[in-house]
């Protein structure tokens, strides 16, 4: 067993469903106790440190804060090259700059390069579990998977299936996507830590036969998740109508196939209305929060109060590249302006409710990892509260717990990450890094 000795932070429910007390836990000189890659306990140092055998080894963050990995519910690795693409909305950002650079990844090199790259800066972000979508091409995930599966990662991933209206090299056959992603789960799914989501890119890019065999294939693998787009751009909302006139609205487009289940997650839902947001919710469907993208390609502003109401399960996204950071603490920031644009408020609690257990929620993980709850998965971060000069200063004015949660997600970024744990064992440190 080792105990990290820090202050200790995290959620233990929704501040919006409990209130906020009773939402979070903090020990302001705290013990974490990991064994076997398990939380064992988090409490007080005081208190926990009386029991424990002499032997046990203590690693000292005094000063730092250690709380529960970030968990980014939308992300898409082959965009690595593409983040920060200058000047178009969606469909069009999809044709200048997106499927150019997908189309690089049937070259498995160029994949596990990338993927790589990608994985190490999740970890270097803080982020410990993430829900991938690859491009097209089968290898692209066989290369993500291996590099998660060497460092034991919570990753959820699958390959994008997009049969129709996008450019030759990136689309596949109803038939080949469906041969490819049962192959990918038979290798994959459940293998370490890792699992699969069945991908479809969008409803214009998938064939109707592609849907039908992307809802038998969530049906013949009961732990395997959907991961998809809604709702996102308004014009792409008018092409989906365009698309199937007869439908009610574009979520009803992924219902009429079976694709709203309580493993679906669907990303950005900026323009749902209320009476999705209701069988979203009847359905225990989630929705991935990505206000960074949703900024960046002018989408729009996504109505949490809203999910919030109807009771939605909801995380944080980054949705890089469209989105235009790796840090889910950057992507709290945007998420707290999105909310005040609307008029409304966004906790520090909440966000990192969101960040951590909302997220594991929405990923039906929250048994396993999303808090220290005695029995998950140890991924959890070391914060260091004197990142950068300002950062030190401004949190050393804070008069409560509160206050300096709320400045953690405003002036934090991937500096603040100073240790990544994964399952009990040291992934990321950043003063070792070169
Ligand atoms: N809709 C379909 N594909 C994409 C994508 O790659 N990014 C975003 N943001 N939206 C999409
Ligand atoms: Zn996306």
């Amino acid at each position: 067993m080792i105990g990290y000795r820090g202050s200790v932070f995290h959620m233990l429910d929704d501040p919006s469903i409990v209130g906020a007390e009773a939402a979070h836990a903090y020990y302001k000189d705290g013990l974490l106790l990991v064994e076997g890659g398990a939380i064992i306990e988090a409490g007080d140092f005081a208190d926990l440190s009386k029991n424990i055998s002499p032997s046990t080894k203590i690693v000292d963050h005094t000063g730092s804060m250690l709380i529960p990995g970030f968990i980014d519910t939308h992300i898409h690795f082959p965009q690595l090259d593409i983040i920060a693409s200058y000047g178009e909305e969606l469909l069009d950002w999809l044709e200048k700059y997106t499927f150019p650079e997908e189309a690089n990844f049937a070259d498995p090199a160029h994949a596990a390069e990338c993927a790589d790259f990608f994985i190490k800066e999740l970890l270097r972000n803080g982020t410990t579990t993430a829900l991938v979508y690859g491009t097209v091409h089968k290898q692209s995930v066989d290369a993500l998977f291996a590099s998660a599966f060497e460092r034991n990662m919570r990753l959820i991933a699958g390959k994008a299936l997009m049969d129709r209206n996008v450019p030759e090299a990136v689309r596949d056959t109803a038939e080949s996507g469906d041969a490819d992603s049962r192959e990918l789960i038979e290798k994959w799914h459940g293998q370490g830590r890792l699992g699969y989501a069945v991908t479809p890119r969008f409803a214009p890019a998938c064939s109707d036969d592609q849907m039908q065999r992307t809802a038998q294939i969530l049906a013949d693998h009961p732990g395997v998740l959907m991961h998809t787009h809604l709702s996102e751009n308004t014009s792409e909302i008018d092409w989906v109508q365009s698309l199937y006139p007869s439908s009610k609205d574009y979520l009803d487009v992924y219902e009429r196939f079976g694709l709203l289940t309580n493993r679906s997650v669907f990303a950005h839902c900026v323009h749902l209305e209320g009476a999705e947001f209701q069988r979203m919710a009847e359905a225990d469907a989630a929705i991935a929060f990505c206000p960074t993208s949703n900024l960046f390609l002018g989408s729009g502003l996504f109505n949490l109060k809203e999910a919030e109401k109807y009771g939605v399960k909801t995380g944080m996204g980054t949705d890089v590249g469209a989105g235009t950071s790796f840090s889910i603490l950057q992507t709290l920031n945007e998420a707290y302006k999105v909310c005040r644009l609307r008029g409304e408020q966004l906790s520090a609690y909440k966000s990192f409710y969101l960040a951590t257990l909302g997220g594991a929620t929405a990923l039906n993980a929250s048994d396993k990892i999303g808090n220290f709850e005695k029995g998950k998965e140890a991924d959890f971060l070391v914060l260091d509260m004197a990142s950068t000069p300002l950062l030190d200063r401004r949190l050393k004015k804070c008069k409560d717990l509160d206050e300096k949660l709320f400045v953690i997600t405003m002036l934090g970024d991937d500096r603040m990450i100073s240790h990544t744990y994964i399952a009990g064992a040291l992934q990321h440190d950043r003063d070792a890094s070169a």
